[in-house]
Parts: structure tokens; sequence; C-alpha cells
């Protein structure tokens, strides 16, 4: 059995530097992260004191503004708070947190009136909000703008909102390395940006990072997405919860040579059918459900149809379907599947399963709070418990701006009541000896991607993750070890960090739940593991 314990990726910083020899940043908050949790977070600091906004790319790039499908949320008479919450308890495969549940569901209608007043443009009918339905729910209460460019309508206006407020201070193309911390406190975050490296020195730190889809050779993930606050956070010593649950979407487009585009579960909620190359429609044989089975439950069966006809996708067929209003709802489907020469309405579209959302992360309670003091997470890199064992569709955006206006309450409040501003740090850590010299990072991110999708992805099992956990462990010991200076290397070895992460929570996990399903461990065994895995770097941190 290989030791489960930290591997390669106990040490503590990834690169050498002395505080006292790089410029400082001052603010009262950092927040990391220009999704719809960071830019929500952002905000509300703003209301208490300065803030400082950094981003990896430019502020537009997360996977927030690729969102297709909706927001979800309860604004219809006929549906109810309790019905969200009974969808979303089941979805979570019995790991939820009912308390969270009840918190952020009942909290999502307010959220929405927010962005309906900031500007947010969803989509109406006859004059009222229009809702679409996707796997899990019981009710259409899926909100969504320009029919499936939900996530650009909000960062629209959260960008637009967080850009008249002067107290946020926005820093683009600004790769957060490190967290800081002394004594389980979070101080500030090593950065580096077009000018080197920087301390971006706070009273308080919300880490809004996204996800890690980008672990994975199939993803509908964008590039910001490597896990770099996960690993982060595990270098810190923070928490880190339910790693194990990756979610699976089970339709992305599959065309050789484009980009691995998400086709909207909604498109099922509107009455599209999954088929497979005869044109069958398969779903019901797999879940009464059909095609708006939970996830998990879409994604083993499409597996398990590719298995059955030798091909290696299935289809969306919308054929059955009126062409103006599919056009209508669904118009960046019909333009990105266009650019390949295929009409939605008449062409059966090639679609297979991709990672798609991280369930788990850094764990923190209800403010959003870490288990570092002084260091906050929201949004996706988080995990709230919320979602359990399972991510029901919809439900991230709604944490996300939920989760957000909550970090950035309590951070904002508690750091403006400290006086004076934060002191200049005086931490440093040693460079590694061996320079980034000549490995050919492409080469390892494409060997550690590819292992992860065929071992670490939608059906698992002990021997081989015990194998992939060596094999990264390998890479770990040359690659984590060097002294690189480029956001690229960073990312890649934060990458390493999470699959790490992820192949031991995976290998903990002797059962199957929700979207961890283990053929070894076919079943759900309450009895056993009806608790969070949590991962947590035992070593002392240094200074
Ligand atoms: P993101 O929006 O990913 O933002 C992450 C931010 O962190 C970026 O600004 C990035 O630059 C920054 N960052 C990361 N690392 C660093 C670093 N080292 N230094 C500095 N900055 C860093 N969910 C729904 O609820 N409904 C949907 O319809 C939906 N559709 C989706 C469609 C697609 C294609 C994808 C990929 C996801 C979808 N999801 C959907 C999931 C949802 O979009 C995400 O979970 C959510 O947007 C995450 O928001 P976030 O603010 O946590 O992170
Ligand atoms: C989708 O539109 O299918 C994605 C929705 C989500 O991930 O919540």
């Amino acid at each position: 059995m290989n030791d489960l314990k930290s591997g390669f990726s106990s040490q503590r910083y990834l690169t050498g530097f002395h505080a006292r020899e790089i410029p400082h940043q001052f603010a009262d908050v950092i927040v990391v992260g220009t999704g719809a949790a960071g830019l929500r977070a952002a905000i509300e600091a703003a209301g208490h004191c300065n803030v400082l906004l950094l981003s990896k790319q430019t502020c537009e790039e997360t996977a927030t503004a690729y969102a297709q499908g909706g927001i979800a949320a309860v604004l219809d008479a006929a549906d109810s708070v309790e019905q969200h919450v009974e969808d979303t308890l089941r979805t979570g495969c019995g790991l939820c947190d009912a308390r969270m549940v009840r918190a952020i569901v009942g909290e999502g209608p307010e959220r929405i009136r927010e962005l309906l007043d900031w500007g947010a443009k969803f989509d109406r009918e006859d004059g009222r909000l229009a809702f679409t339905r996707e796997g899990g729910h019981s009710r259409a209460r899926i909100l969504h703008a320009d029919g499936d460019s939900t996530g650009a309508e909000l960062m629209n206006t959260l960008i637009r909102k967080a850009r008249a407020l002067d107290k946020i201070r926005w820093k683009e193309n600004c790769f957060a390395i490190d967290l800081l911390t002394r004594d389980r406190t979070c101080l500030g975050v090593l950065a580096h940006d077009g000018g080197g490296g920087f301390i971006a020195r706070g009273h308080r730190v919300i880490l809004a990072t996204g996800g890690c889809g980008r672990i994975y050779r199939e993803t509908t993930n964008p590039s910001i997405a490597t896990g770099d606050g996960i690993a982060m956070a595990y270098r810190a010593g923070a928490d880190i919860e339910n790693v194990e649950f990756v979610q699976f979407h089970p339709t992305t487009l599959y065309l050789a040579g484009a980009s691995r585009a998400l086709i909207s579960e909604a498109v099922r909620g509107e009455g599209a059918r999954l088929v497979n190359k005869s044109g069958q429609a398969f779903m019901k044989n797999y879940h009464l459900a059909g095609d708006l089975a939970p996830r998990d439950v879409v994604s083993r069966a499409v597996l398990a149809e590719m298995d059955k006809t030798g091909d290696t996708n299935v289809y969306l067929d919308f054929s059955h379907m009126d062409p103006q209003e599919v056009y209508l709802r669904f118009p960046r489907i019909k333009k990105l599947c266009a650019a390949c020469h295929l009409d939605i309405t008449r062409h059966p579209i090639p679609v297979r399963p991709s990672a798609h959302y991280m369930v788990g992360g850094v764990k923190t309670d209800g403010r959003g709070r870490t288990t570092i003091k002084n260091l906050f997470a929201a949004g996706e890199v988080a995990c709230t418990g919320f979602h359990g064992a399972n991510r029901l569709g919809s439900n991230s955006l709604l944490e996300s701006v939920v989760m957000g206006r909550r970090a950035g309450a309590a951070a904002g409040e508690t750091a403006a009541k400290r006086k004076s501003q934060p002191k200049p740090l005086l931490l440093r850590s040693e460079k590694a000896a061996i320079a980034g010299g000549d490995l050919d990072l492409a080469d390892l991110e494409n060997s550690l991607r590819s292992l992860m999708w065929r071992i670490g992805g939608i059906v698992r099992n002990g021997p081989a993750l015990e194998a992939a956990l060596g094999r990264v462990r390998f890479w770990q010991s040359y690659v984590l070890k060097r002294q690189f200076s480029e956001p690229e290397a960073w990312s890649l070895q934060n990458m390493m960090t999470v699959a790490e992460l992820v192949l031991r929570a995976a290998l903990i996990r002797r059962e199957s739940r929700g979207v961890h399903y283990r053929k070894d461990f076919p079943n759900t065994n309450d009895r056993n593991w009806k608790h969070t895995v949590i991962l947590r770097r035992e070593e002392a941190e240094p200074g």
C-alpha cells in the first residue's frame, strides 16, 4: 500500500524569497480571483476597507465567464426553498452539510435580486423571469442570460459594479504563488507580475481561485483552472476536504481539433436527447429520470454506451425540436458547433464526458473561514459542504455569489477593525538548489493530464490509483524541488500537487458515492464512509 501521507508536495513554498528584499503592496483585504466568488467578495469587502484584487490572466478570463446553463435560485412562486434544499441534499448523496444547504439556498433569491438591481439581464418570457431545468432539479428554477451565456452576463454585471468602487485596486496578469503564514496565521500573498515578485501584505486573504479541471486531459475548464488555490492552501497547512469528488460533465463537444467545449445540460432540460450511433435514445435504460438523471449517472451511462457500441462518443440529438426555438435558446452552442460545420438542429452532435467541477476543496465554515487564521476561501476552490458528494447543476454560481458575499463581509468587517496598516514581513524561504533548467514542461503536463484522465477519472480502482500516485510522486521528485521563475511552471507544480491530493483521497475512500466511483468498491458504504476525507500537510512550517 502506498504511503498516503504527503509526498514531495510537503515543501512549504514553491520558490525562494527574502521578504525584506522584495517590494510590498499593502491592502486590508487581498482577494485572489476575479470570478463570481472573487468579484462578489471584493465588492462586499470594499464596503468596509481597501481591497487588492488579483487575477492571473485578465480579470474576464475565469470559469464563470464560460458558464452556460445558469444559476439556480428559488424565485418562482410555485417553487420552494425546501424543494431546492431537498434536491441538493439528494444529489449530494448523504455528504451535504444540511445547514449550509439551507443557508445557501435560502440566501439565493436575495443575491439574485441584488444582481438584478445591479443591472443583470436574465432572460424573460412575457416580462417575467424565465427558468430552465437541469438534471436532478425537481423543477425549472435556473435563470439564464442570452440563452446560454449566463456566465458572461454575470461577469459583466459584477465587473461593472466592482469597477465603480474606488476602494478596489486591480492587478491583472498577476500570479499568486503562495500564501505567507506564520503560526498558522495568513499574513499575505507572495505574487508575481510583469514587474517581478512582490508581497501583497494584508490583514485578511480571500482565495477565490476556482477549480482544477486542467489536471485532466479532457475538461470543460479554461486554462486558469489549475488548482493553484488548493495547492497554495495545502502548502500553508489548511484542511483540504473531499477532493476525491470531481464532477464529470457528460456532454462535451468531441471533435478532433475542436476545443472540448461544454454543451449545456440545459439542452436536455429543453428536450434534446442523448443517442448512440444507431440513433437510439439510451438514457432510460440506465435511470428512470432518463436524460435528466444526475450527471455522474449520465457520465457512466455514456461510457457504458461507448463501450457497447465501440464508438468514441455518443450524440446529442435536437432534430425533433423546433429549429428556430433551438437557435434562439442556445445561440452560443449553435455558433460553437457551426464553427465545425455542424448545424445543431440537423446533425447529431458528438459528445462525451470530461472533467468539469471540483466538488471538494479548501474546507471553510459558513463565513468562508478556512482552518488557517485570517485566510478565507469562496467559490469552487472552497468546500463548504453545500454539494456533498455531487453537485446539482447551476448550484455553483449560486454558491459562488452567496459565499463570496459572506467571505467578503467576514474578512472586510474584521480587517476594518484593525487600526494600523499591516507591518512589512521578515519571512524568507531558501531557493531550491536546482534551477528549472531543461525540463519539457509541456510534456510533463500532457503526461499528468493523460494519467489523471485514465486513472483518476470517471471509473477508478485501487491498484491503478496506487500506481498512478506512485507515478505522480516520481514526477514530483524532480519537478517540485526545482526553482522556476515563470507562472506556467508554478501552475504545473500546483497541478502535480492537486493531482496527488485527488489520487490520495480517491484511494482513501474505499466505496462509491456521488461522483466518486470505484470499480473495486462499487457500493456506497454508509457505515464506514458517511463522512468527509480531509488531507492536511503535517510538517511544521518554517519561520
Ligand atoms: P473562477 O470563475 O474560475 O475564477 C477563478 C479566478 O481565480 C480567475 O480570476 C483566475 O485568474 C484566478 N486565479 C486562479 N489561480 C490564480 C493564481 N495563482 N493567481 C492569481 N489568480 C488566480 N456553474 C453553474 O452554476 N452554472 C453553469 O451554468 C455553469 N456552467 C459552466 C460551464 C463551464 C464551461 C464551466 C467550466 C463551468 C461551469 N459552471 C457552471 C461551474 C462554474 O462556472 C464555476 O464553478 C464557477 O464559475 C467558479 O467561480 P469562481 O469564482 O470560484 O472561480
Ligand atoms: C451546464 O450548462 O450544463 C453546466 C451547468 C453547471 O455546471 O452547473
